[in-house]
């Protein structure tokens, strides 16, 4: 049995995780590394990875390695790694930990869009008494695009609050979540997009969700209607968004998650009216939050059973 590294770049965290796994494991040799040079020195020993934000070069050393957990639900990273070692499995924090955090983050910009905080905000500066008509979610529709465990529950969120939701995801059958409709690939995008007043995109960043909110999609949107991402940047064409926002052809977007972490200060997307930006904050990974999911597949890893958000490396996600 070779050891279980654990490796974050932040050392607090890692250690974090480190105490977690000797607490629980505590016939386990626990490695842990919060920096490549010290880490590829140590993960030829790993047979289990466990953590995020491993830098690139890192992977390629793990010759023993035959399970990575990712304490995030994005893998993106890990999945395009070009020394990925062949014959090993990825798994992953399940949705469900965050989701509850990130359905607020949705209903707080929906919320902020029909209670008009922006203008609230612009007229606080001047320190101007000026009222205005505020319009109600309830009876809005909110479509959700990414029906996985983060967004299901954001469509429950959403439907709960008095909204009608659509969906959108790759794959037809039965969704556990209160739809209207649930649209389903690339054909039935336009008819999604031009349903509803809201957008919540949870796509998980693949080669196919690239770009999937392009300019064609923007035109098909109402000019009402406002785009909230939280799923992964890649999925937003920025410029066509950009674009759409300043010539209003839809309301405006809150974008969590952007093509580039962090955006630079030059990036044009910081000076658009109506498009808030916040720095990927509505799915925090907290390390006592999304340990049991680490435990319980620990069990099955070592049973030689069914792991639980296993990544199909093909399909990205
Ligand atoms: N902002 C944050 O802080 C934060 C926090 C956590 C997660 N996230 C992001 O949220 C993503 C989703 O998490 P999750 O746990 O809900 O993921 P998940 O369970 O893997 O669900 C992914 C959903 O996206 C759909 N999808 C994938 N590719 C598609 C495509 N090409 N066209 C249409 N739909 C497609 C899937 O469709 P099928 O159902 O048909 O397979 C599925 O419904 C993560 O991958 C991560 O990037 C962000």
């Amino acid at each position: 049995m070779g050891a279980i590294l654990v490796f974050s770049p932040d050392r607090a965290e890692a250690d974090a995780y480190r105490r977690l796994v000797a607490d629980a494991l505590p016939g386990e040799e626990v490695l842990w590394s919060s920096d490549l040079a010290d880490a590829a020195g140590k993960i030829a020993a790993a047979e289990i990875l466990l953590g995020w934000r491993f830098p690139p070069g890192l992977l390629g050393h793990g010759s023993r390695l035959r399970w990575i957990h990712k304490v995030s639900a994005g893998v993106e990273d890990v999945v395009a790694a070009p020394d990925l070692p062949s014959g090993l499995r990825l798994t992953r924090t399940g949705g469900e930990v965050i989701a509850q955090r990130m359905v607020e983050y949705v209903l707080g910009a929906i919320f902020a869009t029909t209670q008009r905080f922006h203008r609230a905000f612009r007229q606080a500066q001047e320190s101007r008494w000026e009222s205005y008509p505020v319009r109600r979610a309830r009876g809005m529709t909110a479509g959700v695009a990414g029906l996985g465990d983060i967004g299901r529950s954001i469509a429950r969120g959403l439907n709960a609050n008095g909204m009608t939701v659509d969906g959108w995801r790759r794959s037809q059958g039965p969704v556990d979540a209160p739809l209207r409709r649930l649209h389903v690939g690339h054909a039935a995008l336009l008819d999604f997009a031009s349903a509803c007043d809201f957008i919540v995109s949870v796509l998980p960043a693949t080669r196919e969700t690239d770009h999937v909110f392009s300019a064609g999609v923007f035109q098909a949107m109402r000019a009402t209607a406002v785009l909230i991402n939280v799923g992964r940047g890649n999925s937003v064409d920025e410029q066509a968004l950009i674009s759409a926002v300043r010539t209003r052809q839809i309301a405006g977007a809150f974008l969590d998650v952007v093509s580039e972490e962090p955006l630079p200060p030059e990036n044009p997307l910081w000076r658009v009216e109506n498009i808030v930006i916040t720095p990927h904050v509505s799915g925090p990974i907290v390390p006592e939050e999304v340990f049991p999911d680490f435990l319980e597949n620990y069990a099955r890893f070592r049973d030689g059973r069914e792991l639980l958000k296993e990544i199909d490396l093909n399909r990205g996600y």
